[in-house]
């Protein structure tokens, strides 16, 4: 008796063994392609790597995350399509380059929207704010979450930036956003749609005086390296929306979506709450470098932008709805 149920048990163990080996054998793990746009030294370069290591800790040989930074996989413009085409499965565009697919994320664009990254923060965290991450689910997109960089400052290849008027008839490089556009129509200036990785070299050889970017995109791309003058305006913001194809999330199997989602939520923490900090870093190394000046403005400098820029926002209310511009303004009050 006690030699068949030792038998039993190593026939037990020996086909356990051998299904084990047989699932291992045959289940390769999934591959997440994730493709950006900027450095791994940024915010989204470090919660993309941070989504890496979470996701690939929680579902051991079940999935391989792949990170493409630096538009080496797709860059501005081919990235959105290559996930709806599925040859990438996550991507974490600016919230300015959603135009084609809906309307109201433009609200992002809006100049001097919001007071501060925090007034940024709530907005996104609002009913408002996440709604918007499902806005785009018949079009094949599904919103995963909010990823901050930070404010915007303007940069261009002049000694003097201070005021509105310093930037008429110079070109600017702008995100492919009709509400950038209209900004730097607004001021006077000729505004260019480039994508990121070109934006490099059309500082440098002058086809684009100038630009708009927050601190960790200005230090890491070197744009400080060809711009005389870098002007402290934080008049707009530059986050992101991390989305994938929401078919191929939706035929994830369940398990699978669910420590992805957590994984997610990790990340977000790690990018969001490293942003500030990467900023403040990046824009002391600008200044250490001595390459381009760094621009302070008085509350009139400031006032006189801000003015400037304001009759954009009536030429997108209808687009964007004015209750959402409602919620966005109201975020800048804390609760
Ligand atoms: C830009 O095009 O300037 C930015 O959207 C790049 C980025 O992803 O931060």
């Amino acid at each position: 008796m006690k030699f068949a149920t030792t038998r039993l048990a190593a026939a037990v163990g020996l086909s356990l063994t051998l299904g084990l080996a047989a699932v291992t054998a045959h289940a390769a793990p999934i591959v997440i392609k994730f493709s950006h746009v900027v450095a791994d030294s940024t915010p989204k370069g470090q919660g993309a790597l941070k989504f890496k290591e979470l996701a690939e800790a929680a579902l051991p040989g079940k999935i391989e995350v792949q990170v493409f930074p630096n538009s080496q996989l797709f860059g501005d413009g081919k990235e959105m399509e290559a996930l709806l085409l599925g040859d990438v499965h996550i991507i974490a565009p600016s919230l300015a380059k959603f135009d084609r697919y809906t309307k109201k994320i433009q609200i992002f664009d809006l100049p001097f929207l919001f007071d501060d990254m925090a007034a940024v923060d709530r907005f996104q965290a609002s009913p408002a704010g996440l709604g918007l991450l499902d806005s785009m689910k018949s079009k094949g997109i599904q919103g995963l979450a909010y990823w901050h960089n930070g404010l915007k400052q303007m940069s261009d290849n002049k000694d003097k930036l201070a005021r509105p008027e310093d930037i008429k008839g110079l070109k600017f490089r702008i995100q492919a956003s009709d509400v950038l556009e209209a900004q730097f129509r607004q001021l006077g200036a000729n505004p260019q749609k480039l994508a990121f990785s070109e934006v490099y070299q059309a500082l440098q050889t002058g086809v684009v005086d100038g630009a708009e970017n927050p601190w960790s995109n200005i230090y890491s791309q070197k744009f400080h390296e060809v711009q005389k003058t870098i002007a402290y305006t934080n008049h707009g913001v530059l986050d992101y929306m991390v989305i994938t194809n929401s078919g191929w999330w939706a035929g994830l199997p369940a398990d699978v979506r669910e420590a992805l989602q957590k994984a997610m939520a990790g990340a977000t923490e790690h990018a969001n709450r490293l942003a500030a900090d990467i900023n403040e870093r990046d824009r002391q190394r600008i200044a250490d470098a001595g390459k381009a000046k760094i621009q302070t403005l008085s509350k009139e400098d400031l006032a006189a932008w801000r003015t400037a820029m304001q009759p954009v926002w009536k030429k997108f209310e209808s687009g964007i709805g004015k209750d959402l511009i409602d919620s966005a303004v109201a975020s800048n009050q804390p609760s």
